[in-house]
């Protein structure tokens, strides 16, 4: 009798779409989707889903700043999800965003019904208010002078100087970084989920401590510590570690769970409350809700019936998230599903976070690789989900990308071990027996099979995340193959008619072996697997095939080509190390053209000769570059040097700017081109006109190069676009 199918729904954590996926997020979804592969393979029917973090004021501000609606902002950055998600091979059924009508539903029912079981309380709120916006600020919009030290323009919460942590109002001096305006105390009442409420702690109490219907445990042991904490049952009190929220909502100070604040003020980008006018949710409120809104999207589009199979006791529902997210995902949202009636998560599962030689990622900064450079270079998606695959482990540890590691990996792991087995043993195959097998040599399938962990230990490391494990078992069976065939010698063999008999049965058995192996890495390496199965004929690429050895007389294909090493050089583009130039190539400088110089505006390079003092970034910073779409070009009269351009940078008017680069351009060629304007360069009144910023373009101060050529964006960026 066969047990009956595994449902589970599985998510990833959405991505605030405020910018474009950093390897943080990659590395995420590639740990999900590994488990998601693995579970498909296992007979398993999975419902993976993930959607966009749209909502909240960060992303309301980002949109106003480049001139475009919040939605409008969002859109653009859902557009480019894509290419990520495909390039990496994360295979997810479907990609939602929280600022859709599955999701404004899900959230008012979802609040109704905490509120009809009295957790919903109102309460006066002081909180910064800036006159000039004429908005309560978050604190992160909020600086002044540190209490405790006294070092100038420290963020609301905490001081980066002496880290002393306080609230905002302890500031002194306190201005809002929007507009610089002196914030002022105002009071608005809000709403609160009421966590404090002794039925949510002891469900919660239960909840974080019960182990899953297969008998583990629910949280990993790291979590559930922390959750206790929270809980009151620790030592000390500890604050949730995110960054996106103020500090008013929900960390718990003392041993008891303080009440969580789900609501804000209008203006506001997210959800309307439906019984308090001029109110939203806050975005943390409906932003765990939006999994729900995604699974439900899909329904939609596949005719499954959503709150039926949601309610299913069958129905598996699990979340990957990362550690810095644990507070709102074992204590609000189990807490809120609960009590609205619905049920709460069966597993919560955190990752660390990934760093990059040893600096950390951050959501303002991103630092690190480019996963989307990684992919322009060519770079091999599956290097990268076997590298970060053997990192992982099932607990909540950071891990490191290292590039020196990585292609020792690639290279003796994936290219040396397990590509080498097929590329030794399918040509002799194919020449020599016209691809089919000879009989299974059952004491060497015994004999590899008691010297590796096996199926089932792979299987249960898998399902426990233990990745970085798992792998090193499967290398275990590939090390095991390789010896076999250095020792039976294939290529001998072939040289001598007398051991044809040999060679078949030594290429057929190493060939099964690898079968095996593509099917067990298959999750980790869906591409490689799919060659593999085709170049072999595989009856089935489940798991329940592997260790069914093939059958005699099974005929396979031509061996194909499988995966190539990693190149040092490619790793040095990928972080950006420049190869060296050969001496005396006239090297050329993106140098700004001086548009604005008063001696009739020529083009200036950048440096002269010798290098530019560093900078720090934040002097960087201060350089407003925009992405501007040239509307309009004219020769300026009077004038042999100037065009003078009309350009879009998403305010109000097009920016005149007056540009030193007539020699160079047509004006009518430059018309609809994008290029690169300093958008905060002081207003400068010229003879023929005030120029109001300056465009860039490269030039070869040495002068062996003619020309001038204006910096233009990929295709897809917005006038308007910060450059950085
Ligand atoms: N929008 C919230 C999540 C809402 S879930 C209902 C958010 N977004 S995020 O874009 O900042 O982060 C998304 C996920 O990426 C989180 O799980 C976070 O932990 C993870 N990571 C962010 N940086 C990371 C690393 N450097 N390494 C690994 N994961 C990291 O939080
Ligand atoms: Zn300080």
């Amino acid at each position: 009798m066969s047990a009956p199918t595994r449902q589970i729904f599985v998510t990833t954590a959405l991505p605030y779409a405020n910018g474009p996926f950093h390897i943080g997020h990659i590395m995420e979804y590639i740990q999900a989707d590994i488990w998601v592969r693995f579970q498909r393979a296992r007979g398993a029917r999975v419902l993976f889903v993930c959607a966009d973090d749209a909502h909240g004021a960060p992303i309301m501000i980002a949109a106003e700043k480049v001139g475009v609606t919040p939605r409008e902002f969002v859109a653009g950055i859902a557009a480019g999800r894509r290419q990520y998600l495909e390039g990496f091979e994360i295979a997810f059924d479907h990609w939602h965003s929280t600022d859709s009508p599955e999701n404004t539903e899900l959230s008012q029912s979802i609040y109704t019904a905490l509120k009809a079981r009295g957790l919903i309380a109102s309460r006066s709120v002081e909180q910064f208010f800036d006159p000039v916006k004429g908005m309560f600020l978050p604190d992160r919009y909020i600086k002044g002078e540190c209490p405790n030290c006294g070092a100038k323009d420290q963020y609301g919460d905490s001081c980066e100087v002496c880290g002393a942590v306080y609230a905002p109002t302890d500031l002194r001096d306190p201005y809002s970084t929007l507009t610089g305006a002196r914030p002022e105390l105002r009071s608005s009442e809000h709403l609160f989920f009421r966590l404090s409420d002794p039925r949510c702690v002891s469900f919660l109490q239960r909840w974080t401590r019960e182990d899953d219907r297969w008998g583990r445990p629910r949280l990993q042991a790291e979590v559930l510590a922390k959750a206790k904490e929270w809980l009151g049952e620790g030592l000390a009190a500890d604050e949730p570690g995110h960054d996106s929220t103020p500090a008013d909502d929900g960390a718990s100070s003392g041993a008891r769970l303080a009440d969580w604040d789900i609501s804000r003020d209008a203006p506001y980008f997210g959800i309307e409350i439906p019984d308090a006018p001029g109110k939203y949710f806050y975005v943390w409120l409906d932003a765990p809700i939006g999994y729900l809104a995604s699974l439900k999207a899909f329904c939609a589009r596949e005719g499954i019936d959503f709150e039926a199979l949601l309610a299913d006791p069958s129905l598996e529902q699990v979340h990957f998230i990362g550690k810095d997210i644990i507070y709102f995902h074992v204590l609000f949202w189990p807490a809120m599903l609960h009590f609205a009636g619905r049920k709460a998560p069966d597993r919560v599962n955190v990752h660390g976070f990934i760093t990059v030689s040893g600096e950390k990622m951050s959501k303002s900064r991103g630092t690190g690789i480019s996963p989307l450079r990684y992919l322009e270079l060519g770079l091999n998606p599956e290097w990268l989900r076997y590298y970060i695959a053997a990192k992982l482990n099932g607990r909540v540890d950071d891990i490191e990308f290292n590039p020196d590691d990585f292609l020792a990996r690639i290279n003796s792991d994936l290219v040396g071990k397990l590509v080498n087995i097929a590329s030794r043993c399918a040509g002799f195959l194919v020449k020599r027996f016209d691809g089919r097998l000879a009989a299974v040599d059952t004491a060497v399938a015994a004999d590899f099979a008691a010297r590796w962990a096996g199926i089932d230990a792979v299987a249960e490391l898998y399902e426990t995340r233990e990745y970085g494990r798992a792998i090193r078992e499967v290398m275990a069976y590939a090390d095991r193959i390789n010896e076999y065939i250095d020792a039976e010698k294939p290529w001998e063999l072939a040289r001598d008619p007398a051991c044809a008999a040999d060679l078949h049965r030594v290429c057929s058995s190493a060939l099964r072996a690898f079968a095996d192996l593509a099917l067990l890495l298959a999750p980790v390496l869906p591409v490689t697997a799919r060659r593999v199965a085709a170049m072999l004929a595989l009856p089935s690429q489940a798991w329940s095939a592997i260790g069914v050895p093939l059958p005699e007389g099974h005929r396979i294909q031509p061996y194909q080509h499988l995966m190539t090493r990693v190149e040092e050089k490619q790793l040095d583009a990928l972080f950006g190390i420049e190869p060296a130039l050969p001496a005396g190539d006239g090297k050329t400088a993106a140098g700004p053209i001086a548009a604005t110089t008063a001696a009739g505006a020529t083009a200036t390079s950048a440096s002269a000769g010798a290098p530019p003092a560093t900078i720090t970034i934040d002097e960087f910073a201060k350089v407003d570059l925009r992405i501007g779409t040239i509307v309009a070009a004219e020769r300026v009269q009077g004038s042999d040097k100037l065009l003078k351009l009309s350009v879009d940078i998403g305010g109000p008017a097009p920016r005149t700017v007056f540009a030193g680069i007539q020699a160079a351009y047509q004006p009518d060629r430059l018309v609809g081109r994008q290029t690169v304007v300093v958008a905060n360069l002081a207003p400068r009144k010229m003879k023929f006109g005030v120029s109001e910023g300056m465009v860039l373009a490269a030039s070869d101060e040495s002068g062996a190069v003619a020309g001038l050529y204006l910096l233009e964006p990929h295709a897809g960026a917005r006038p308007g676009m910060k450059v950085r």
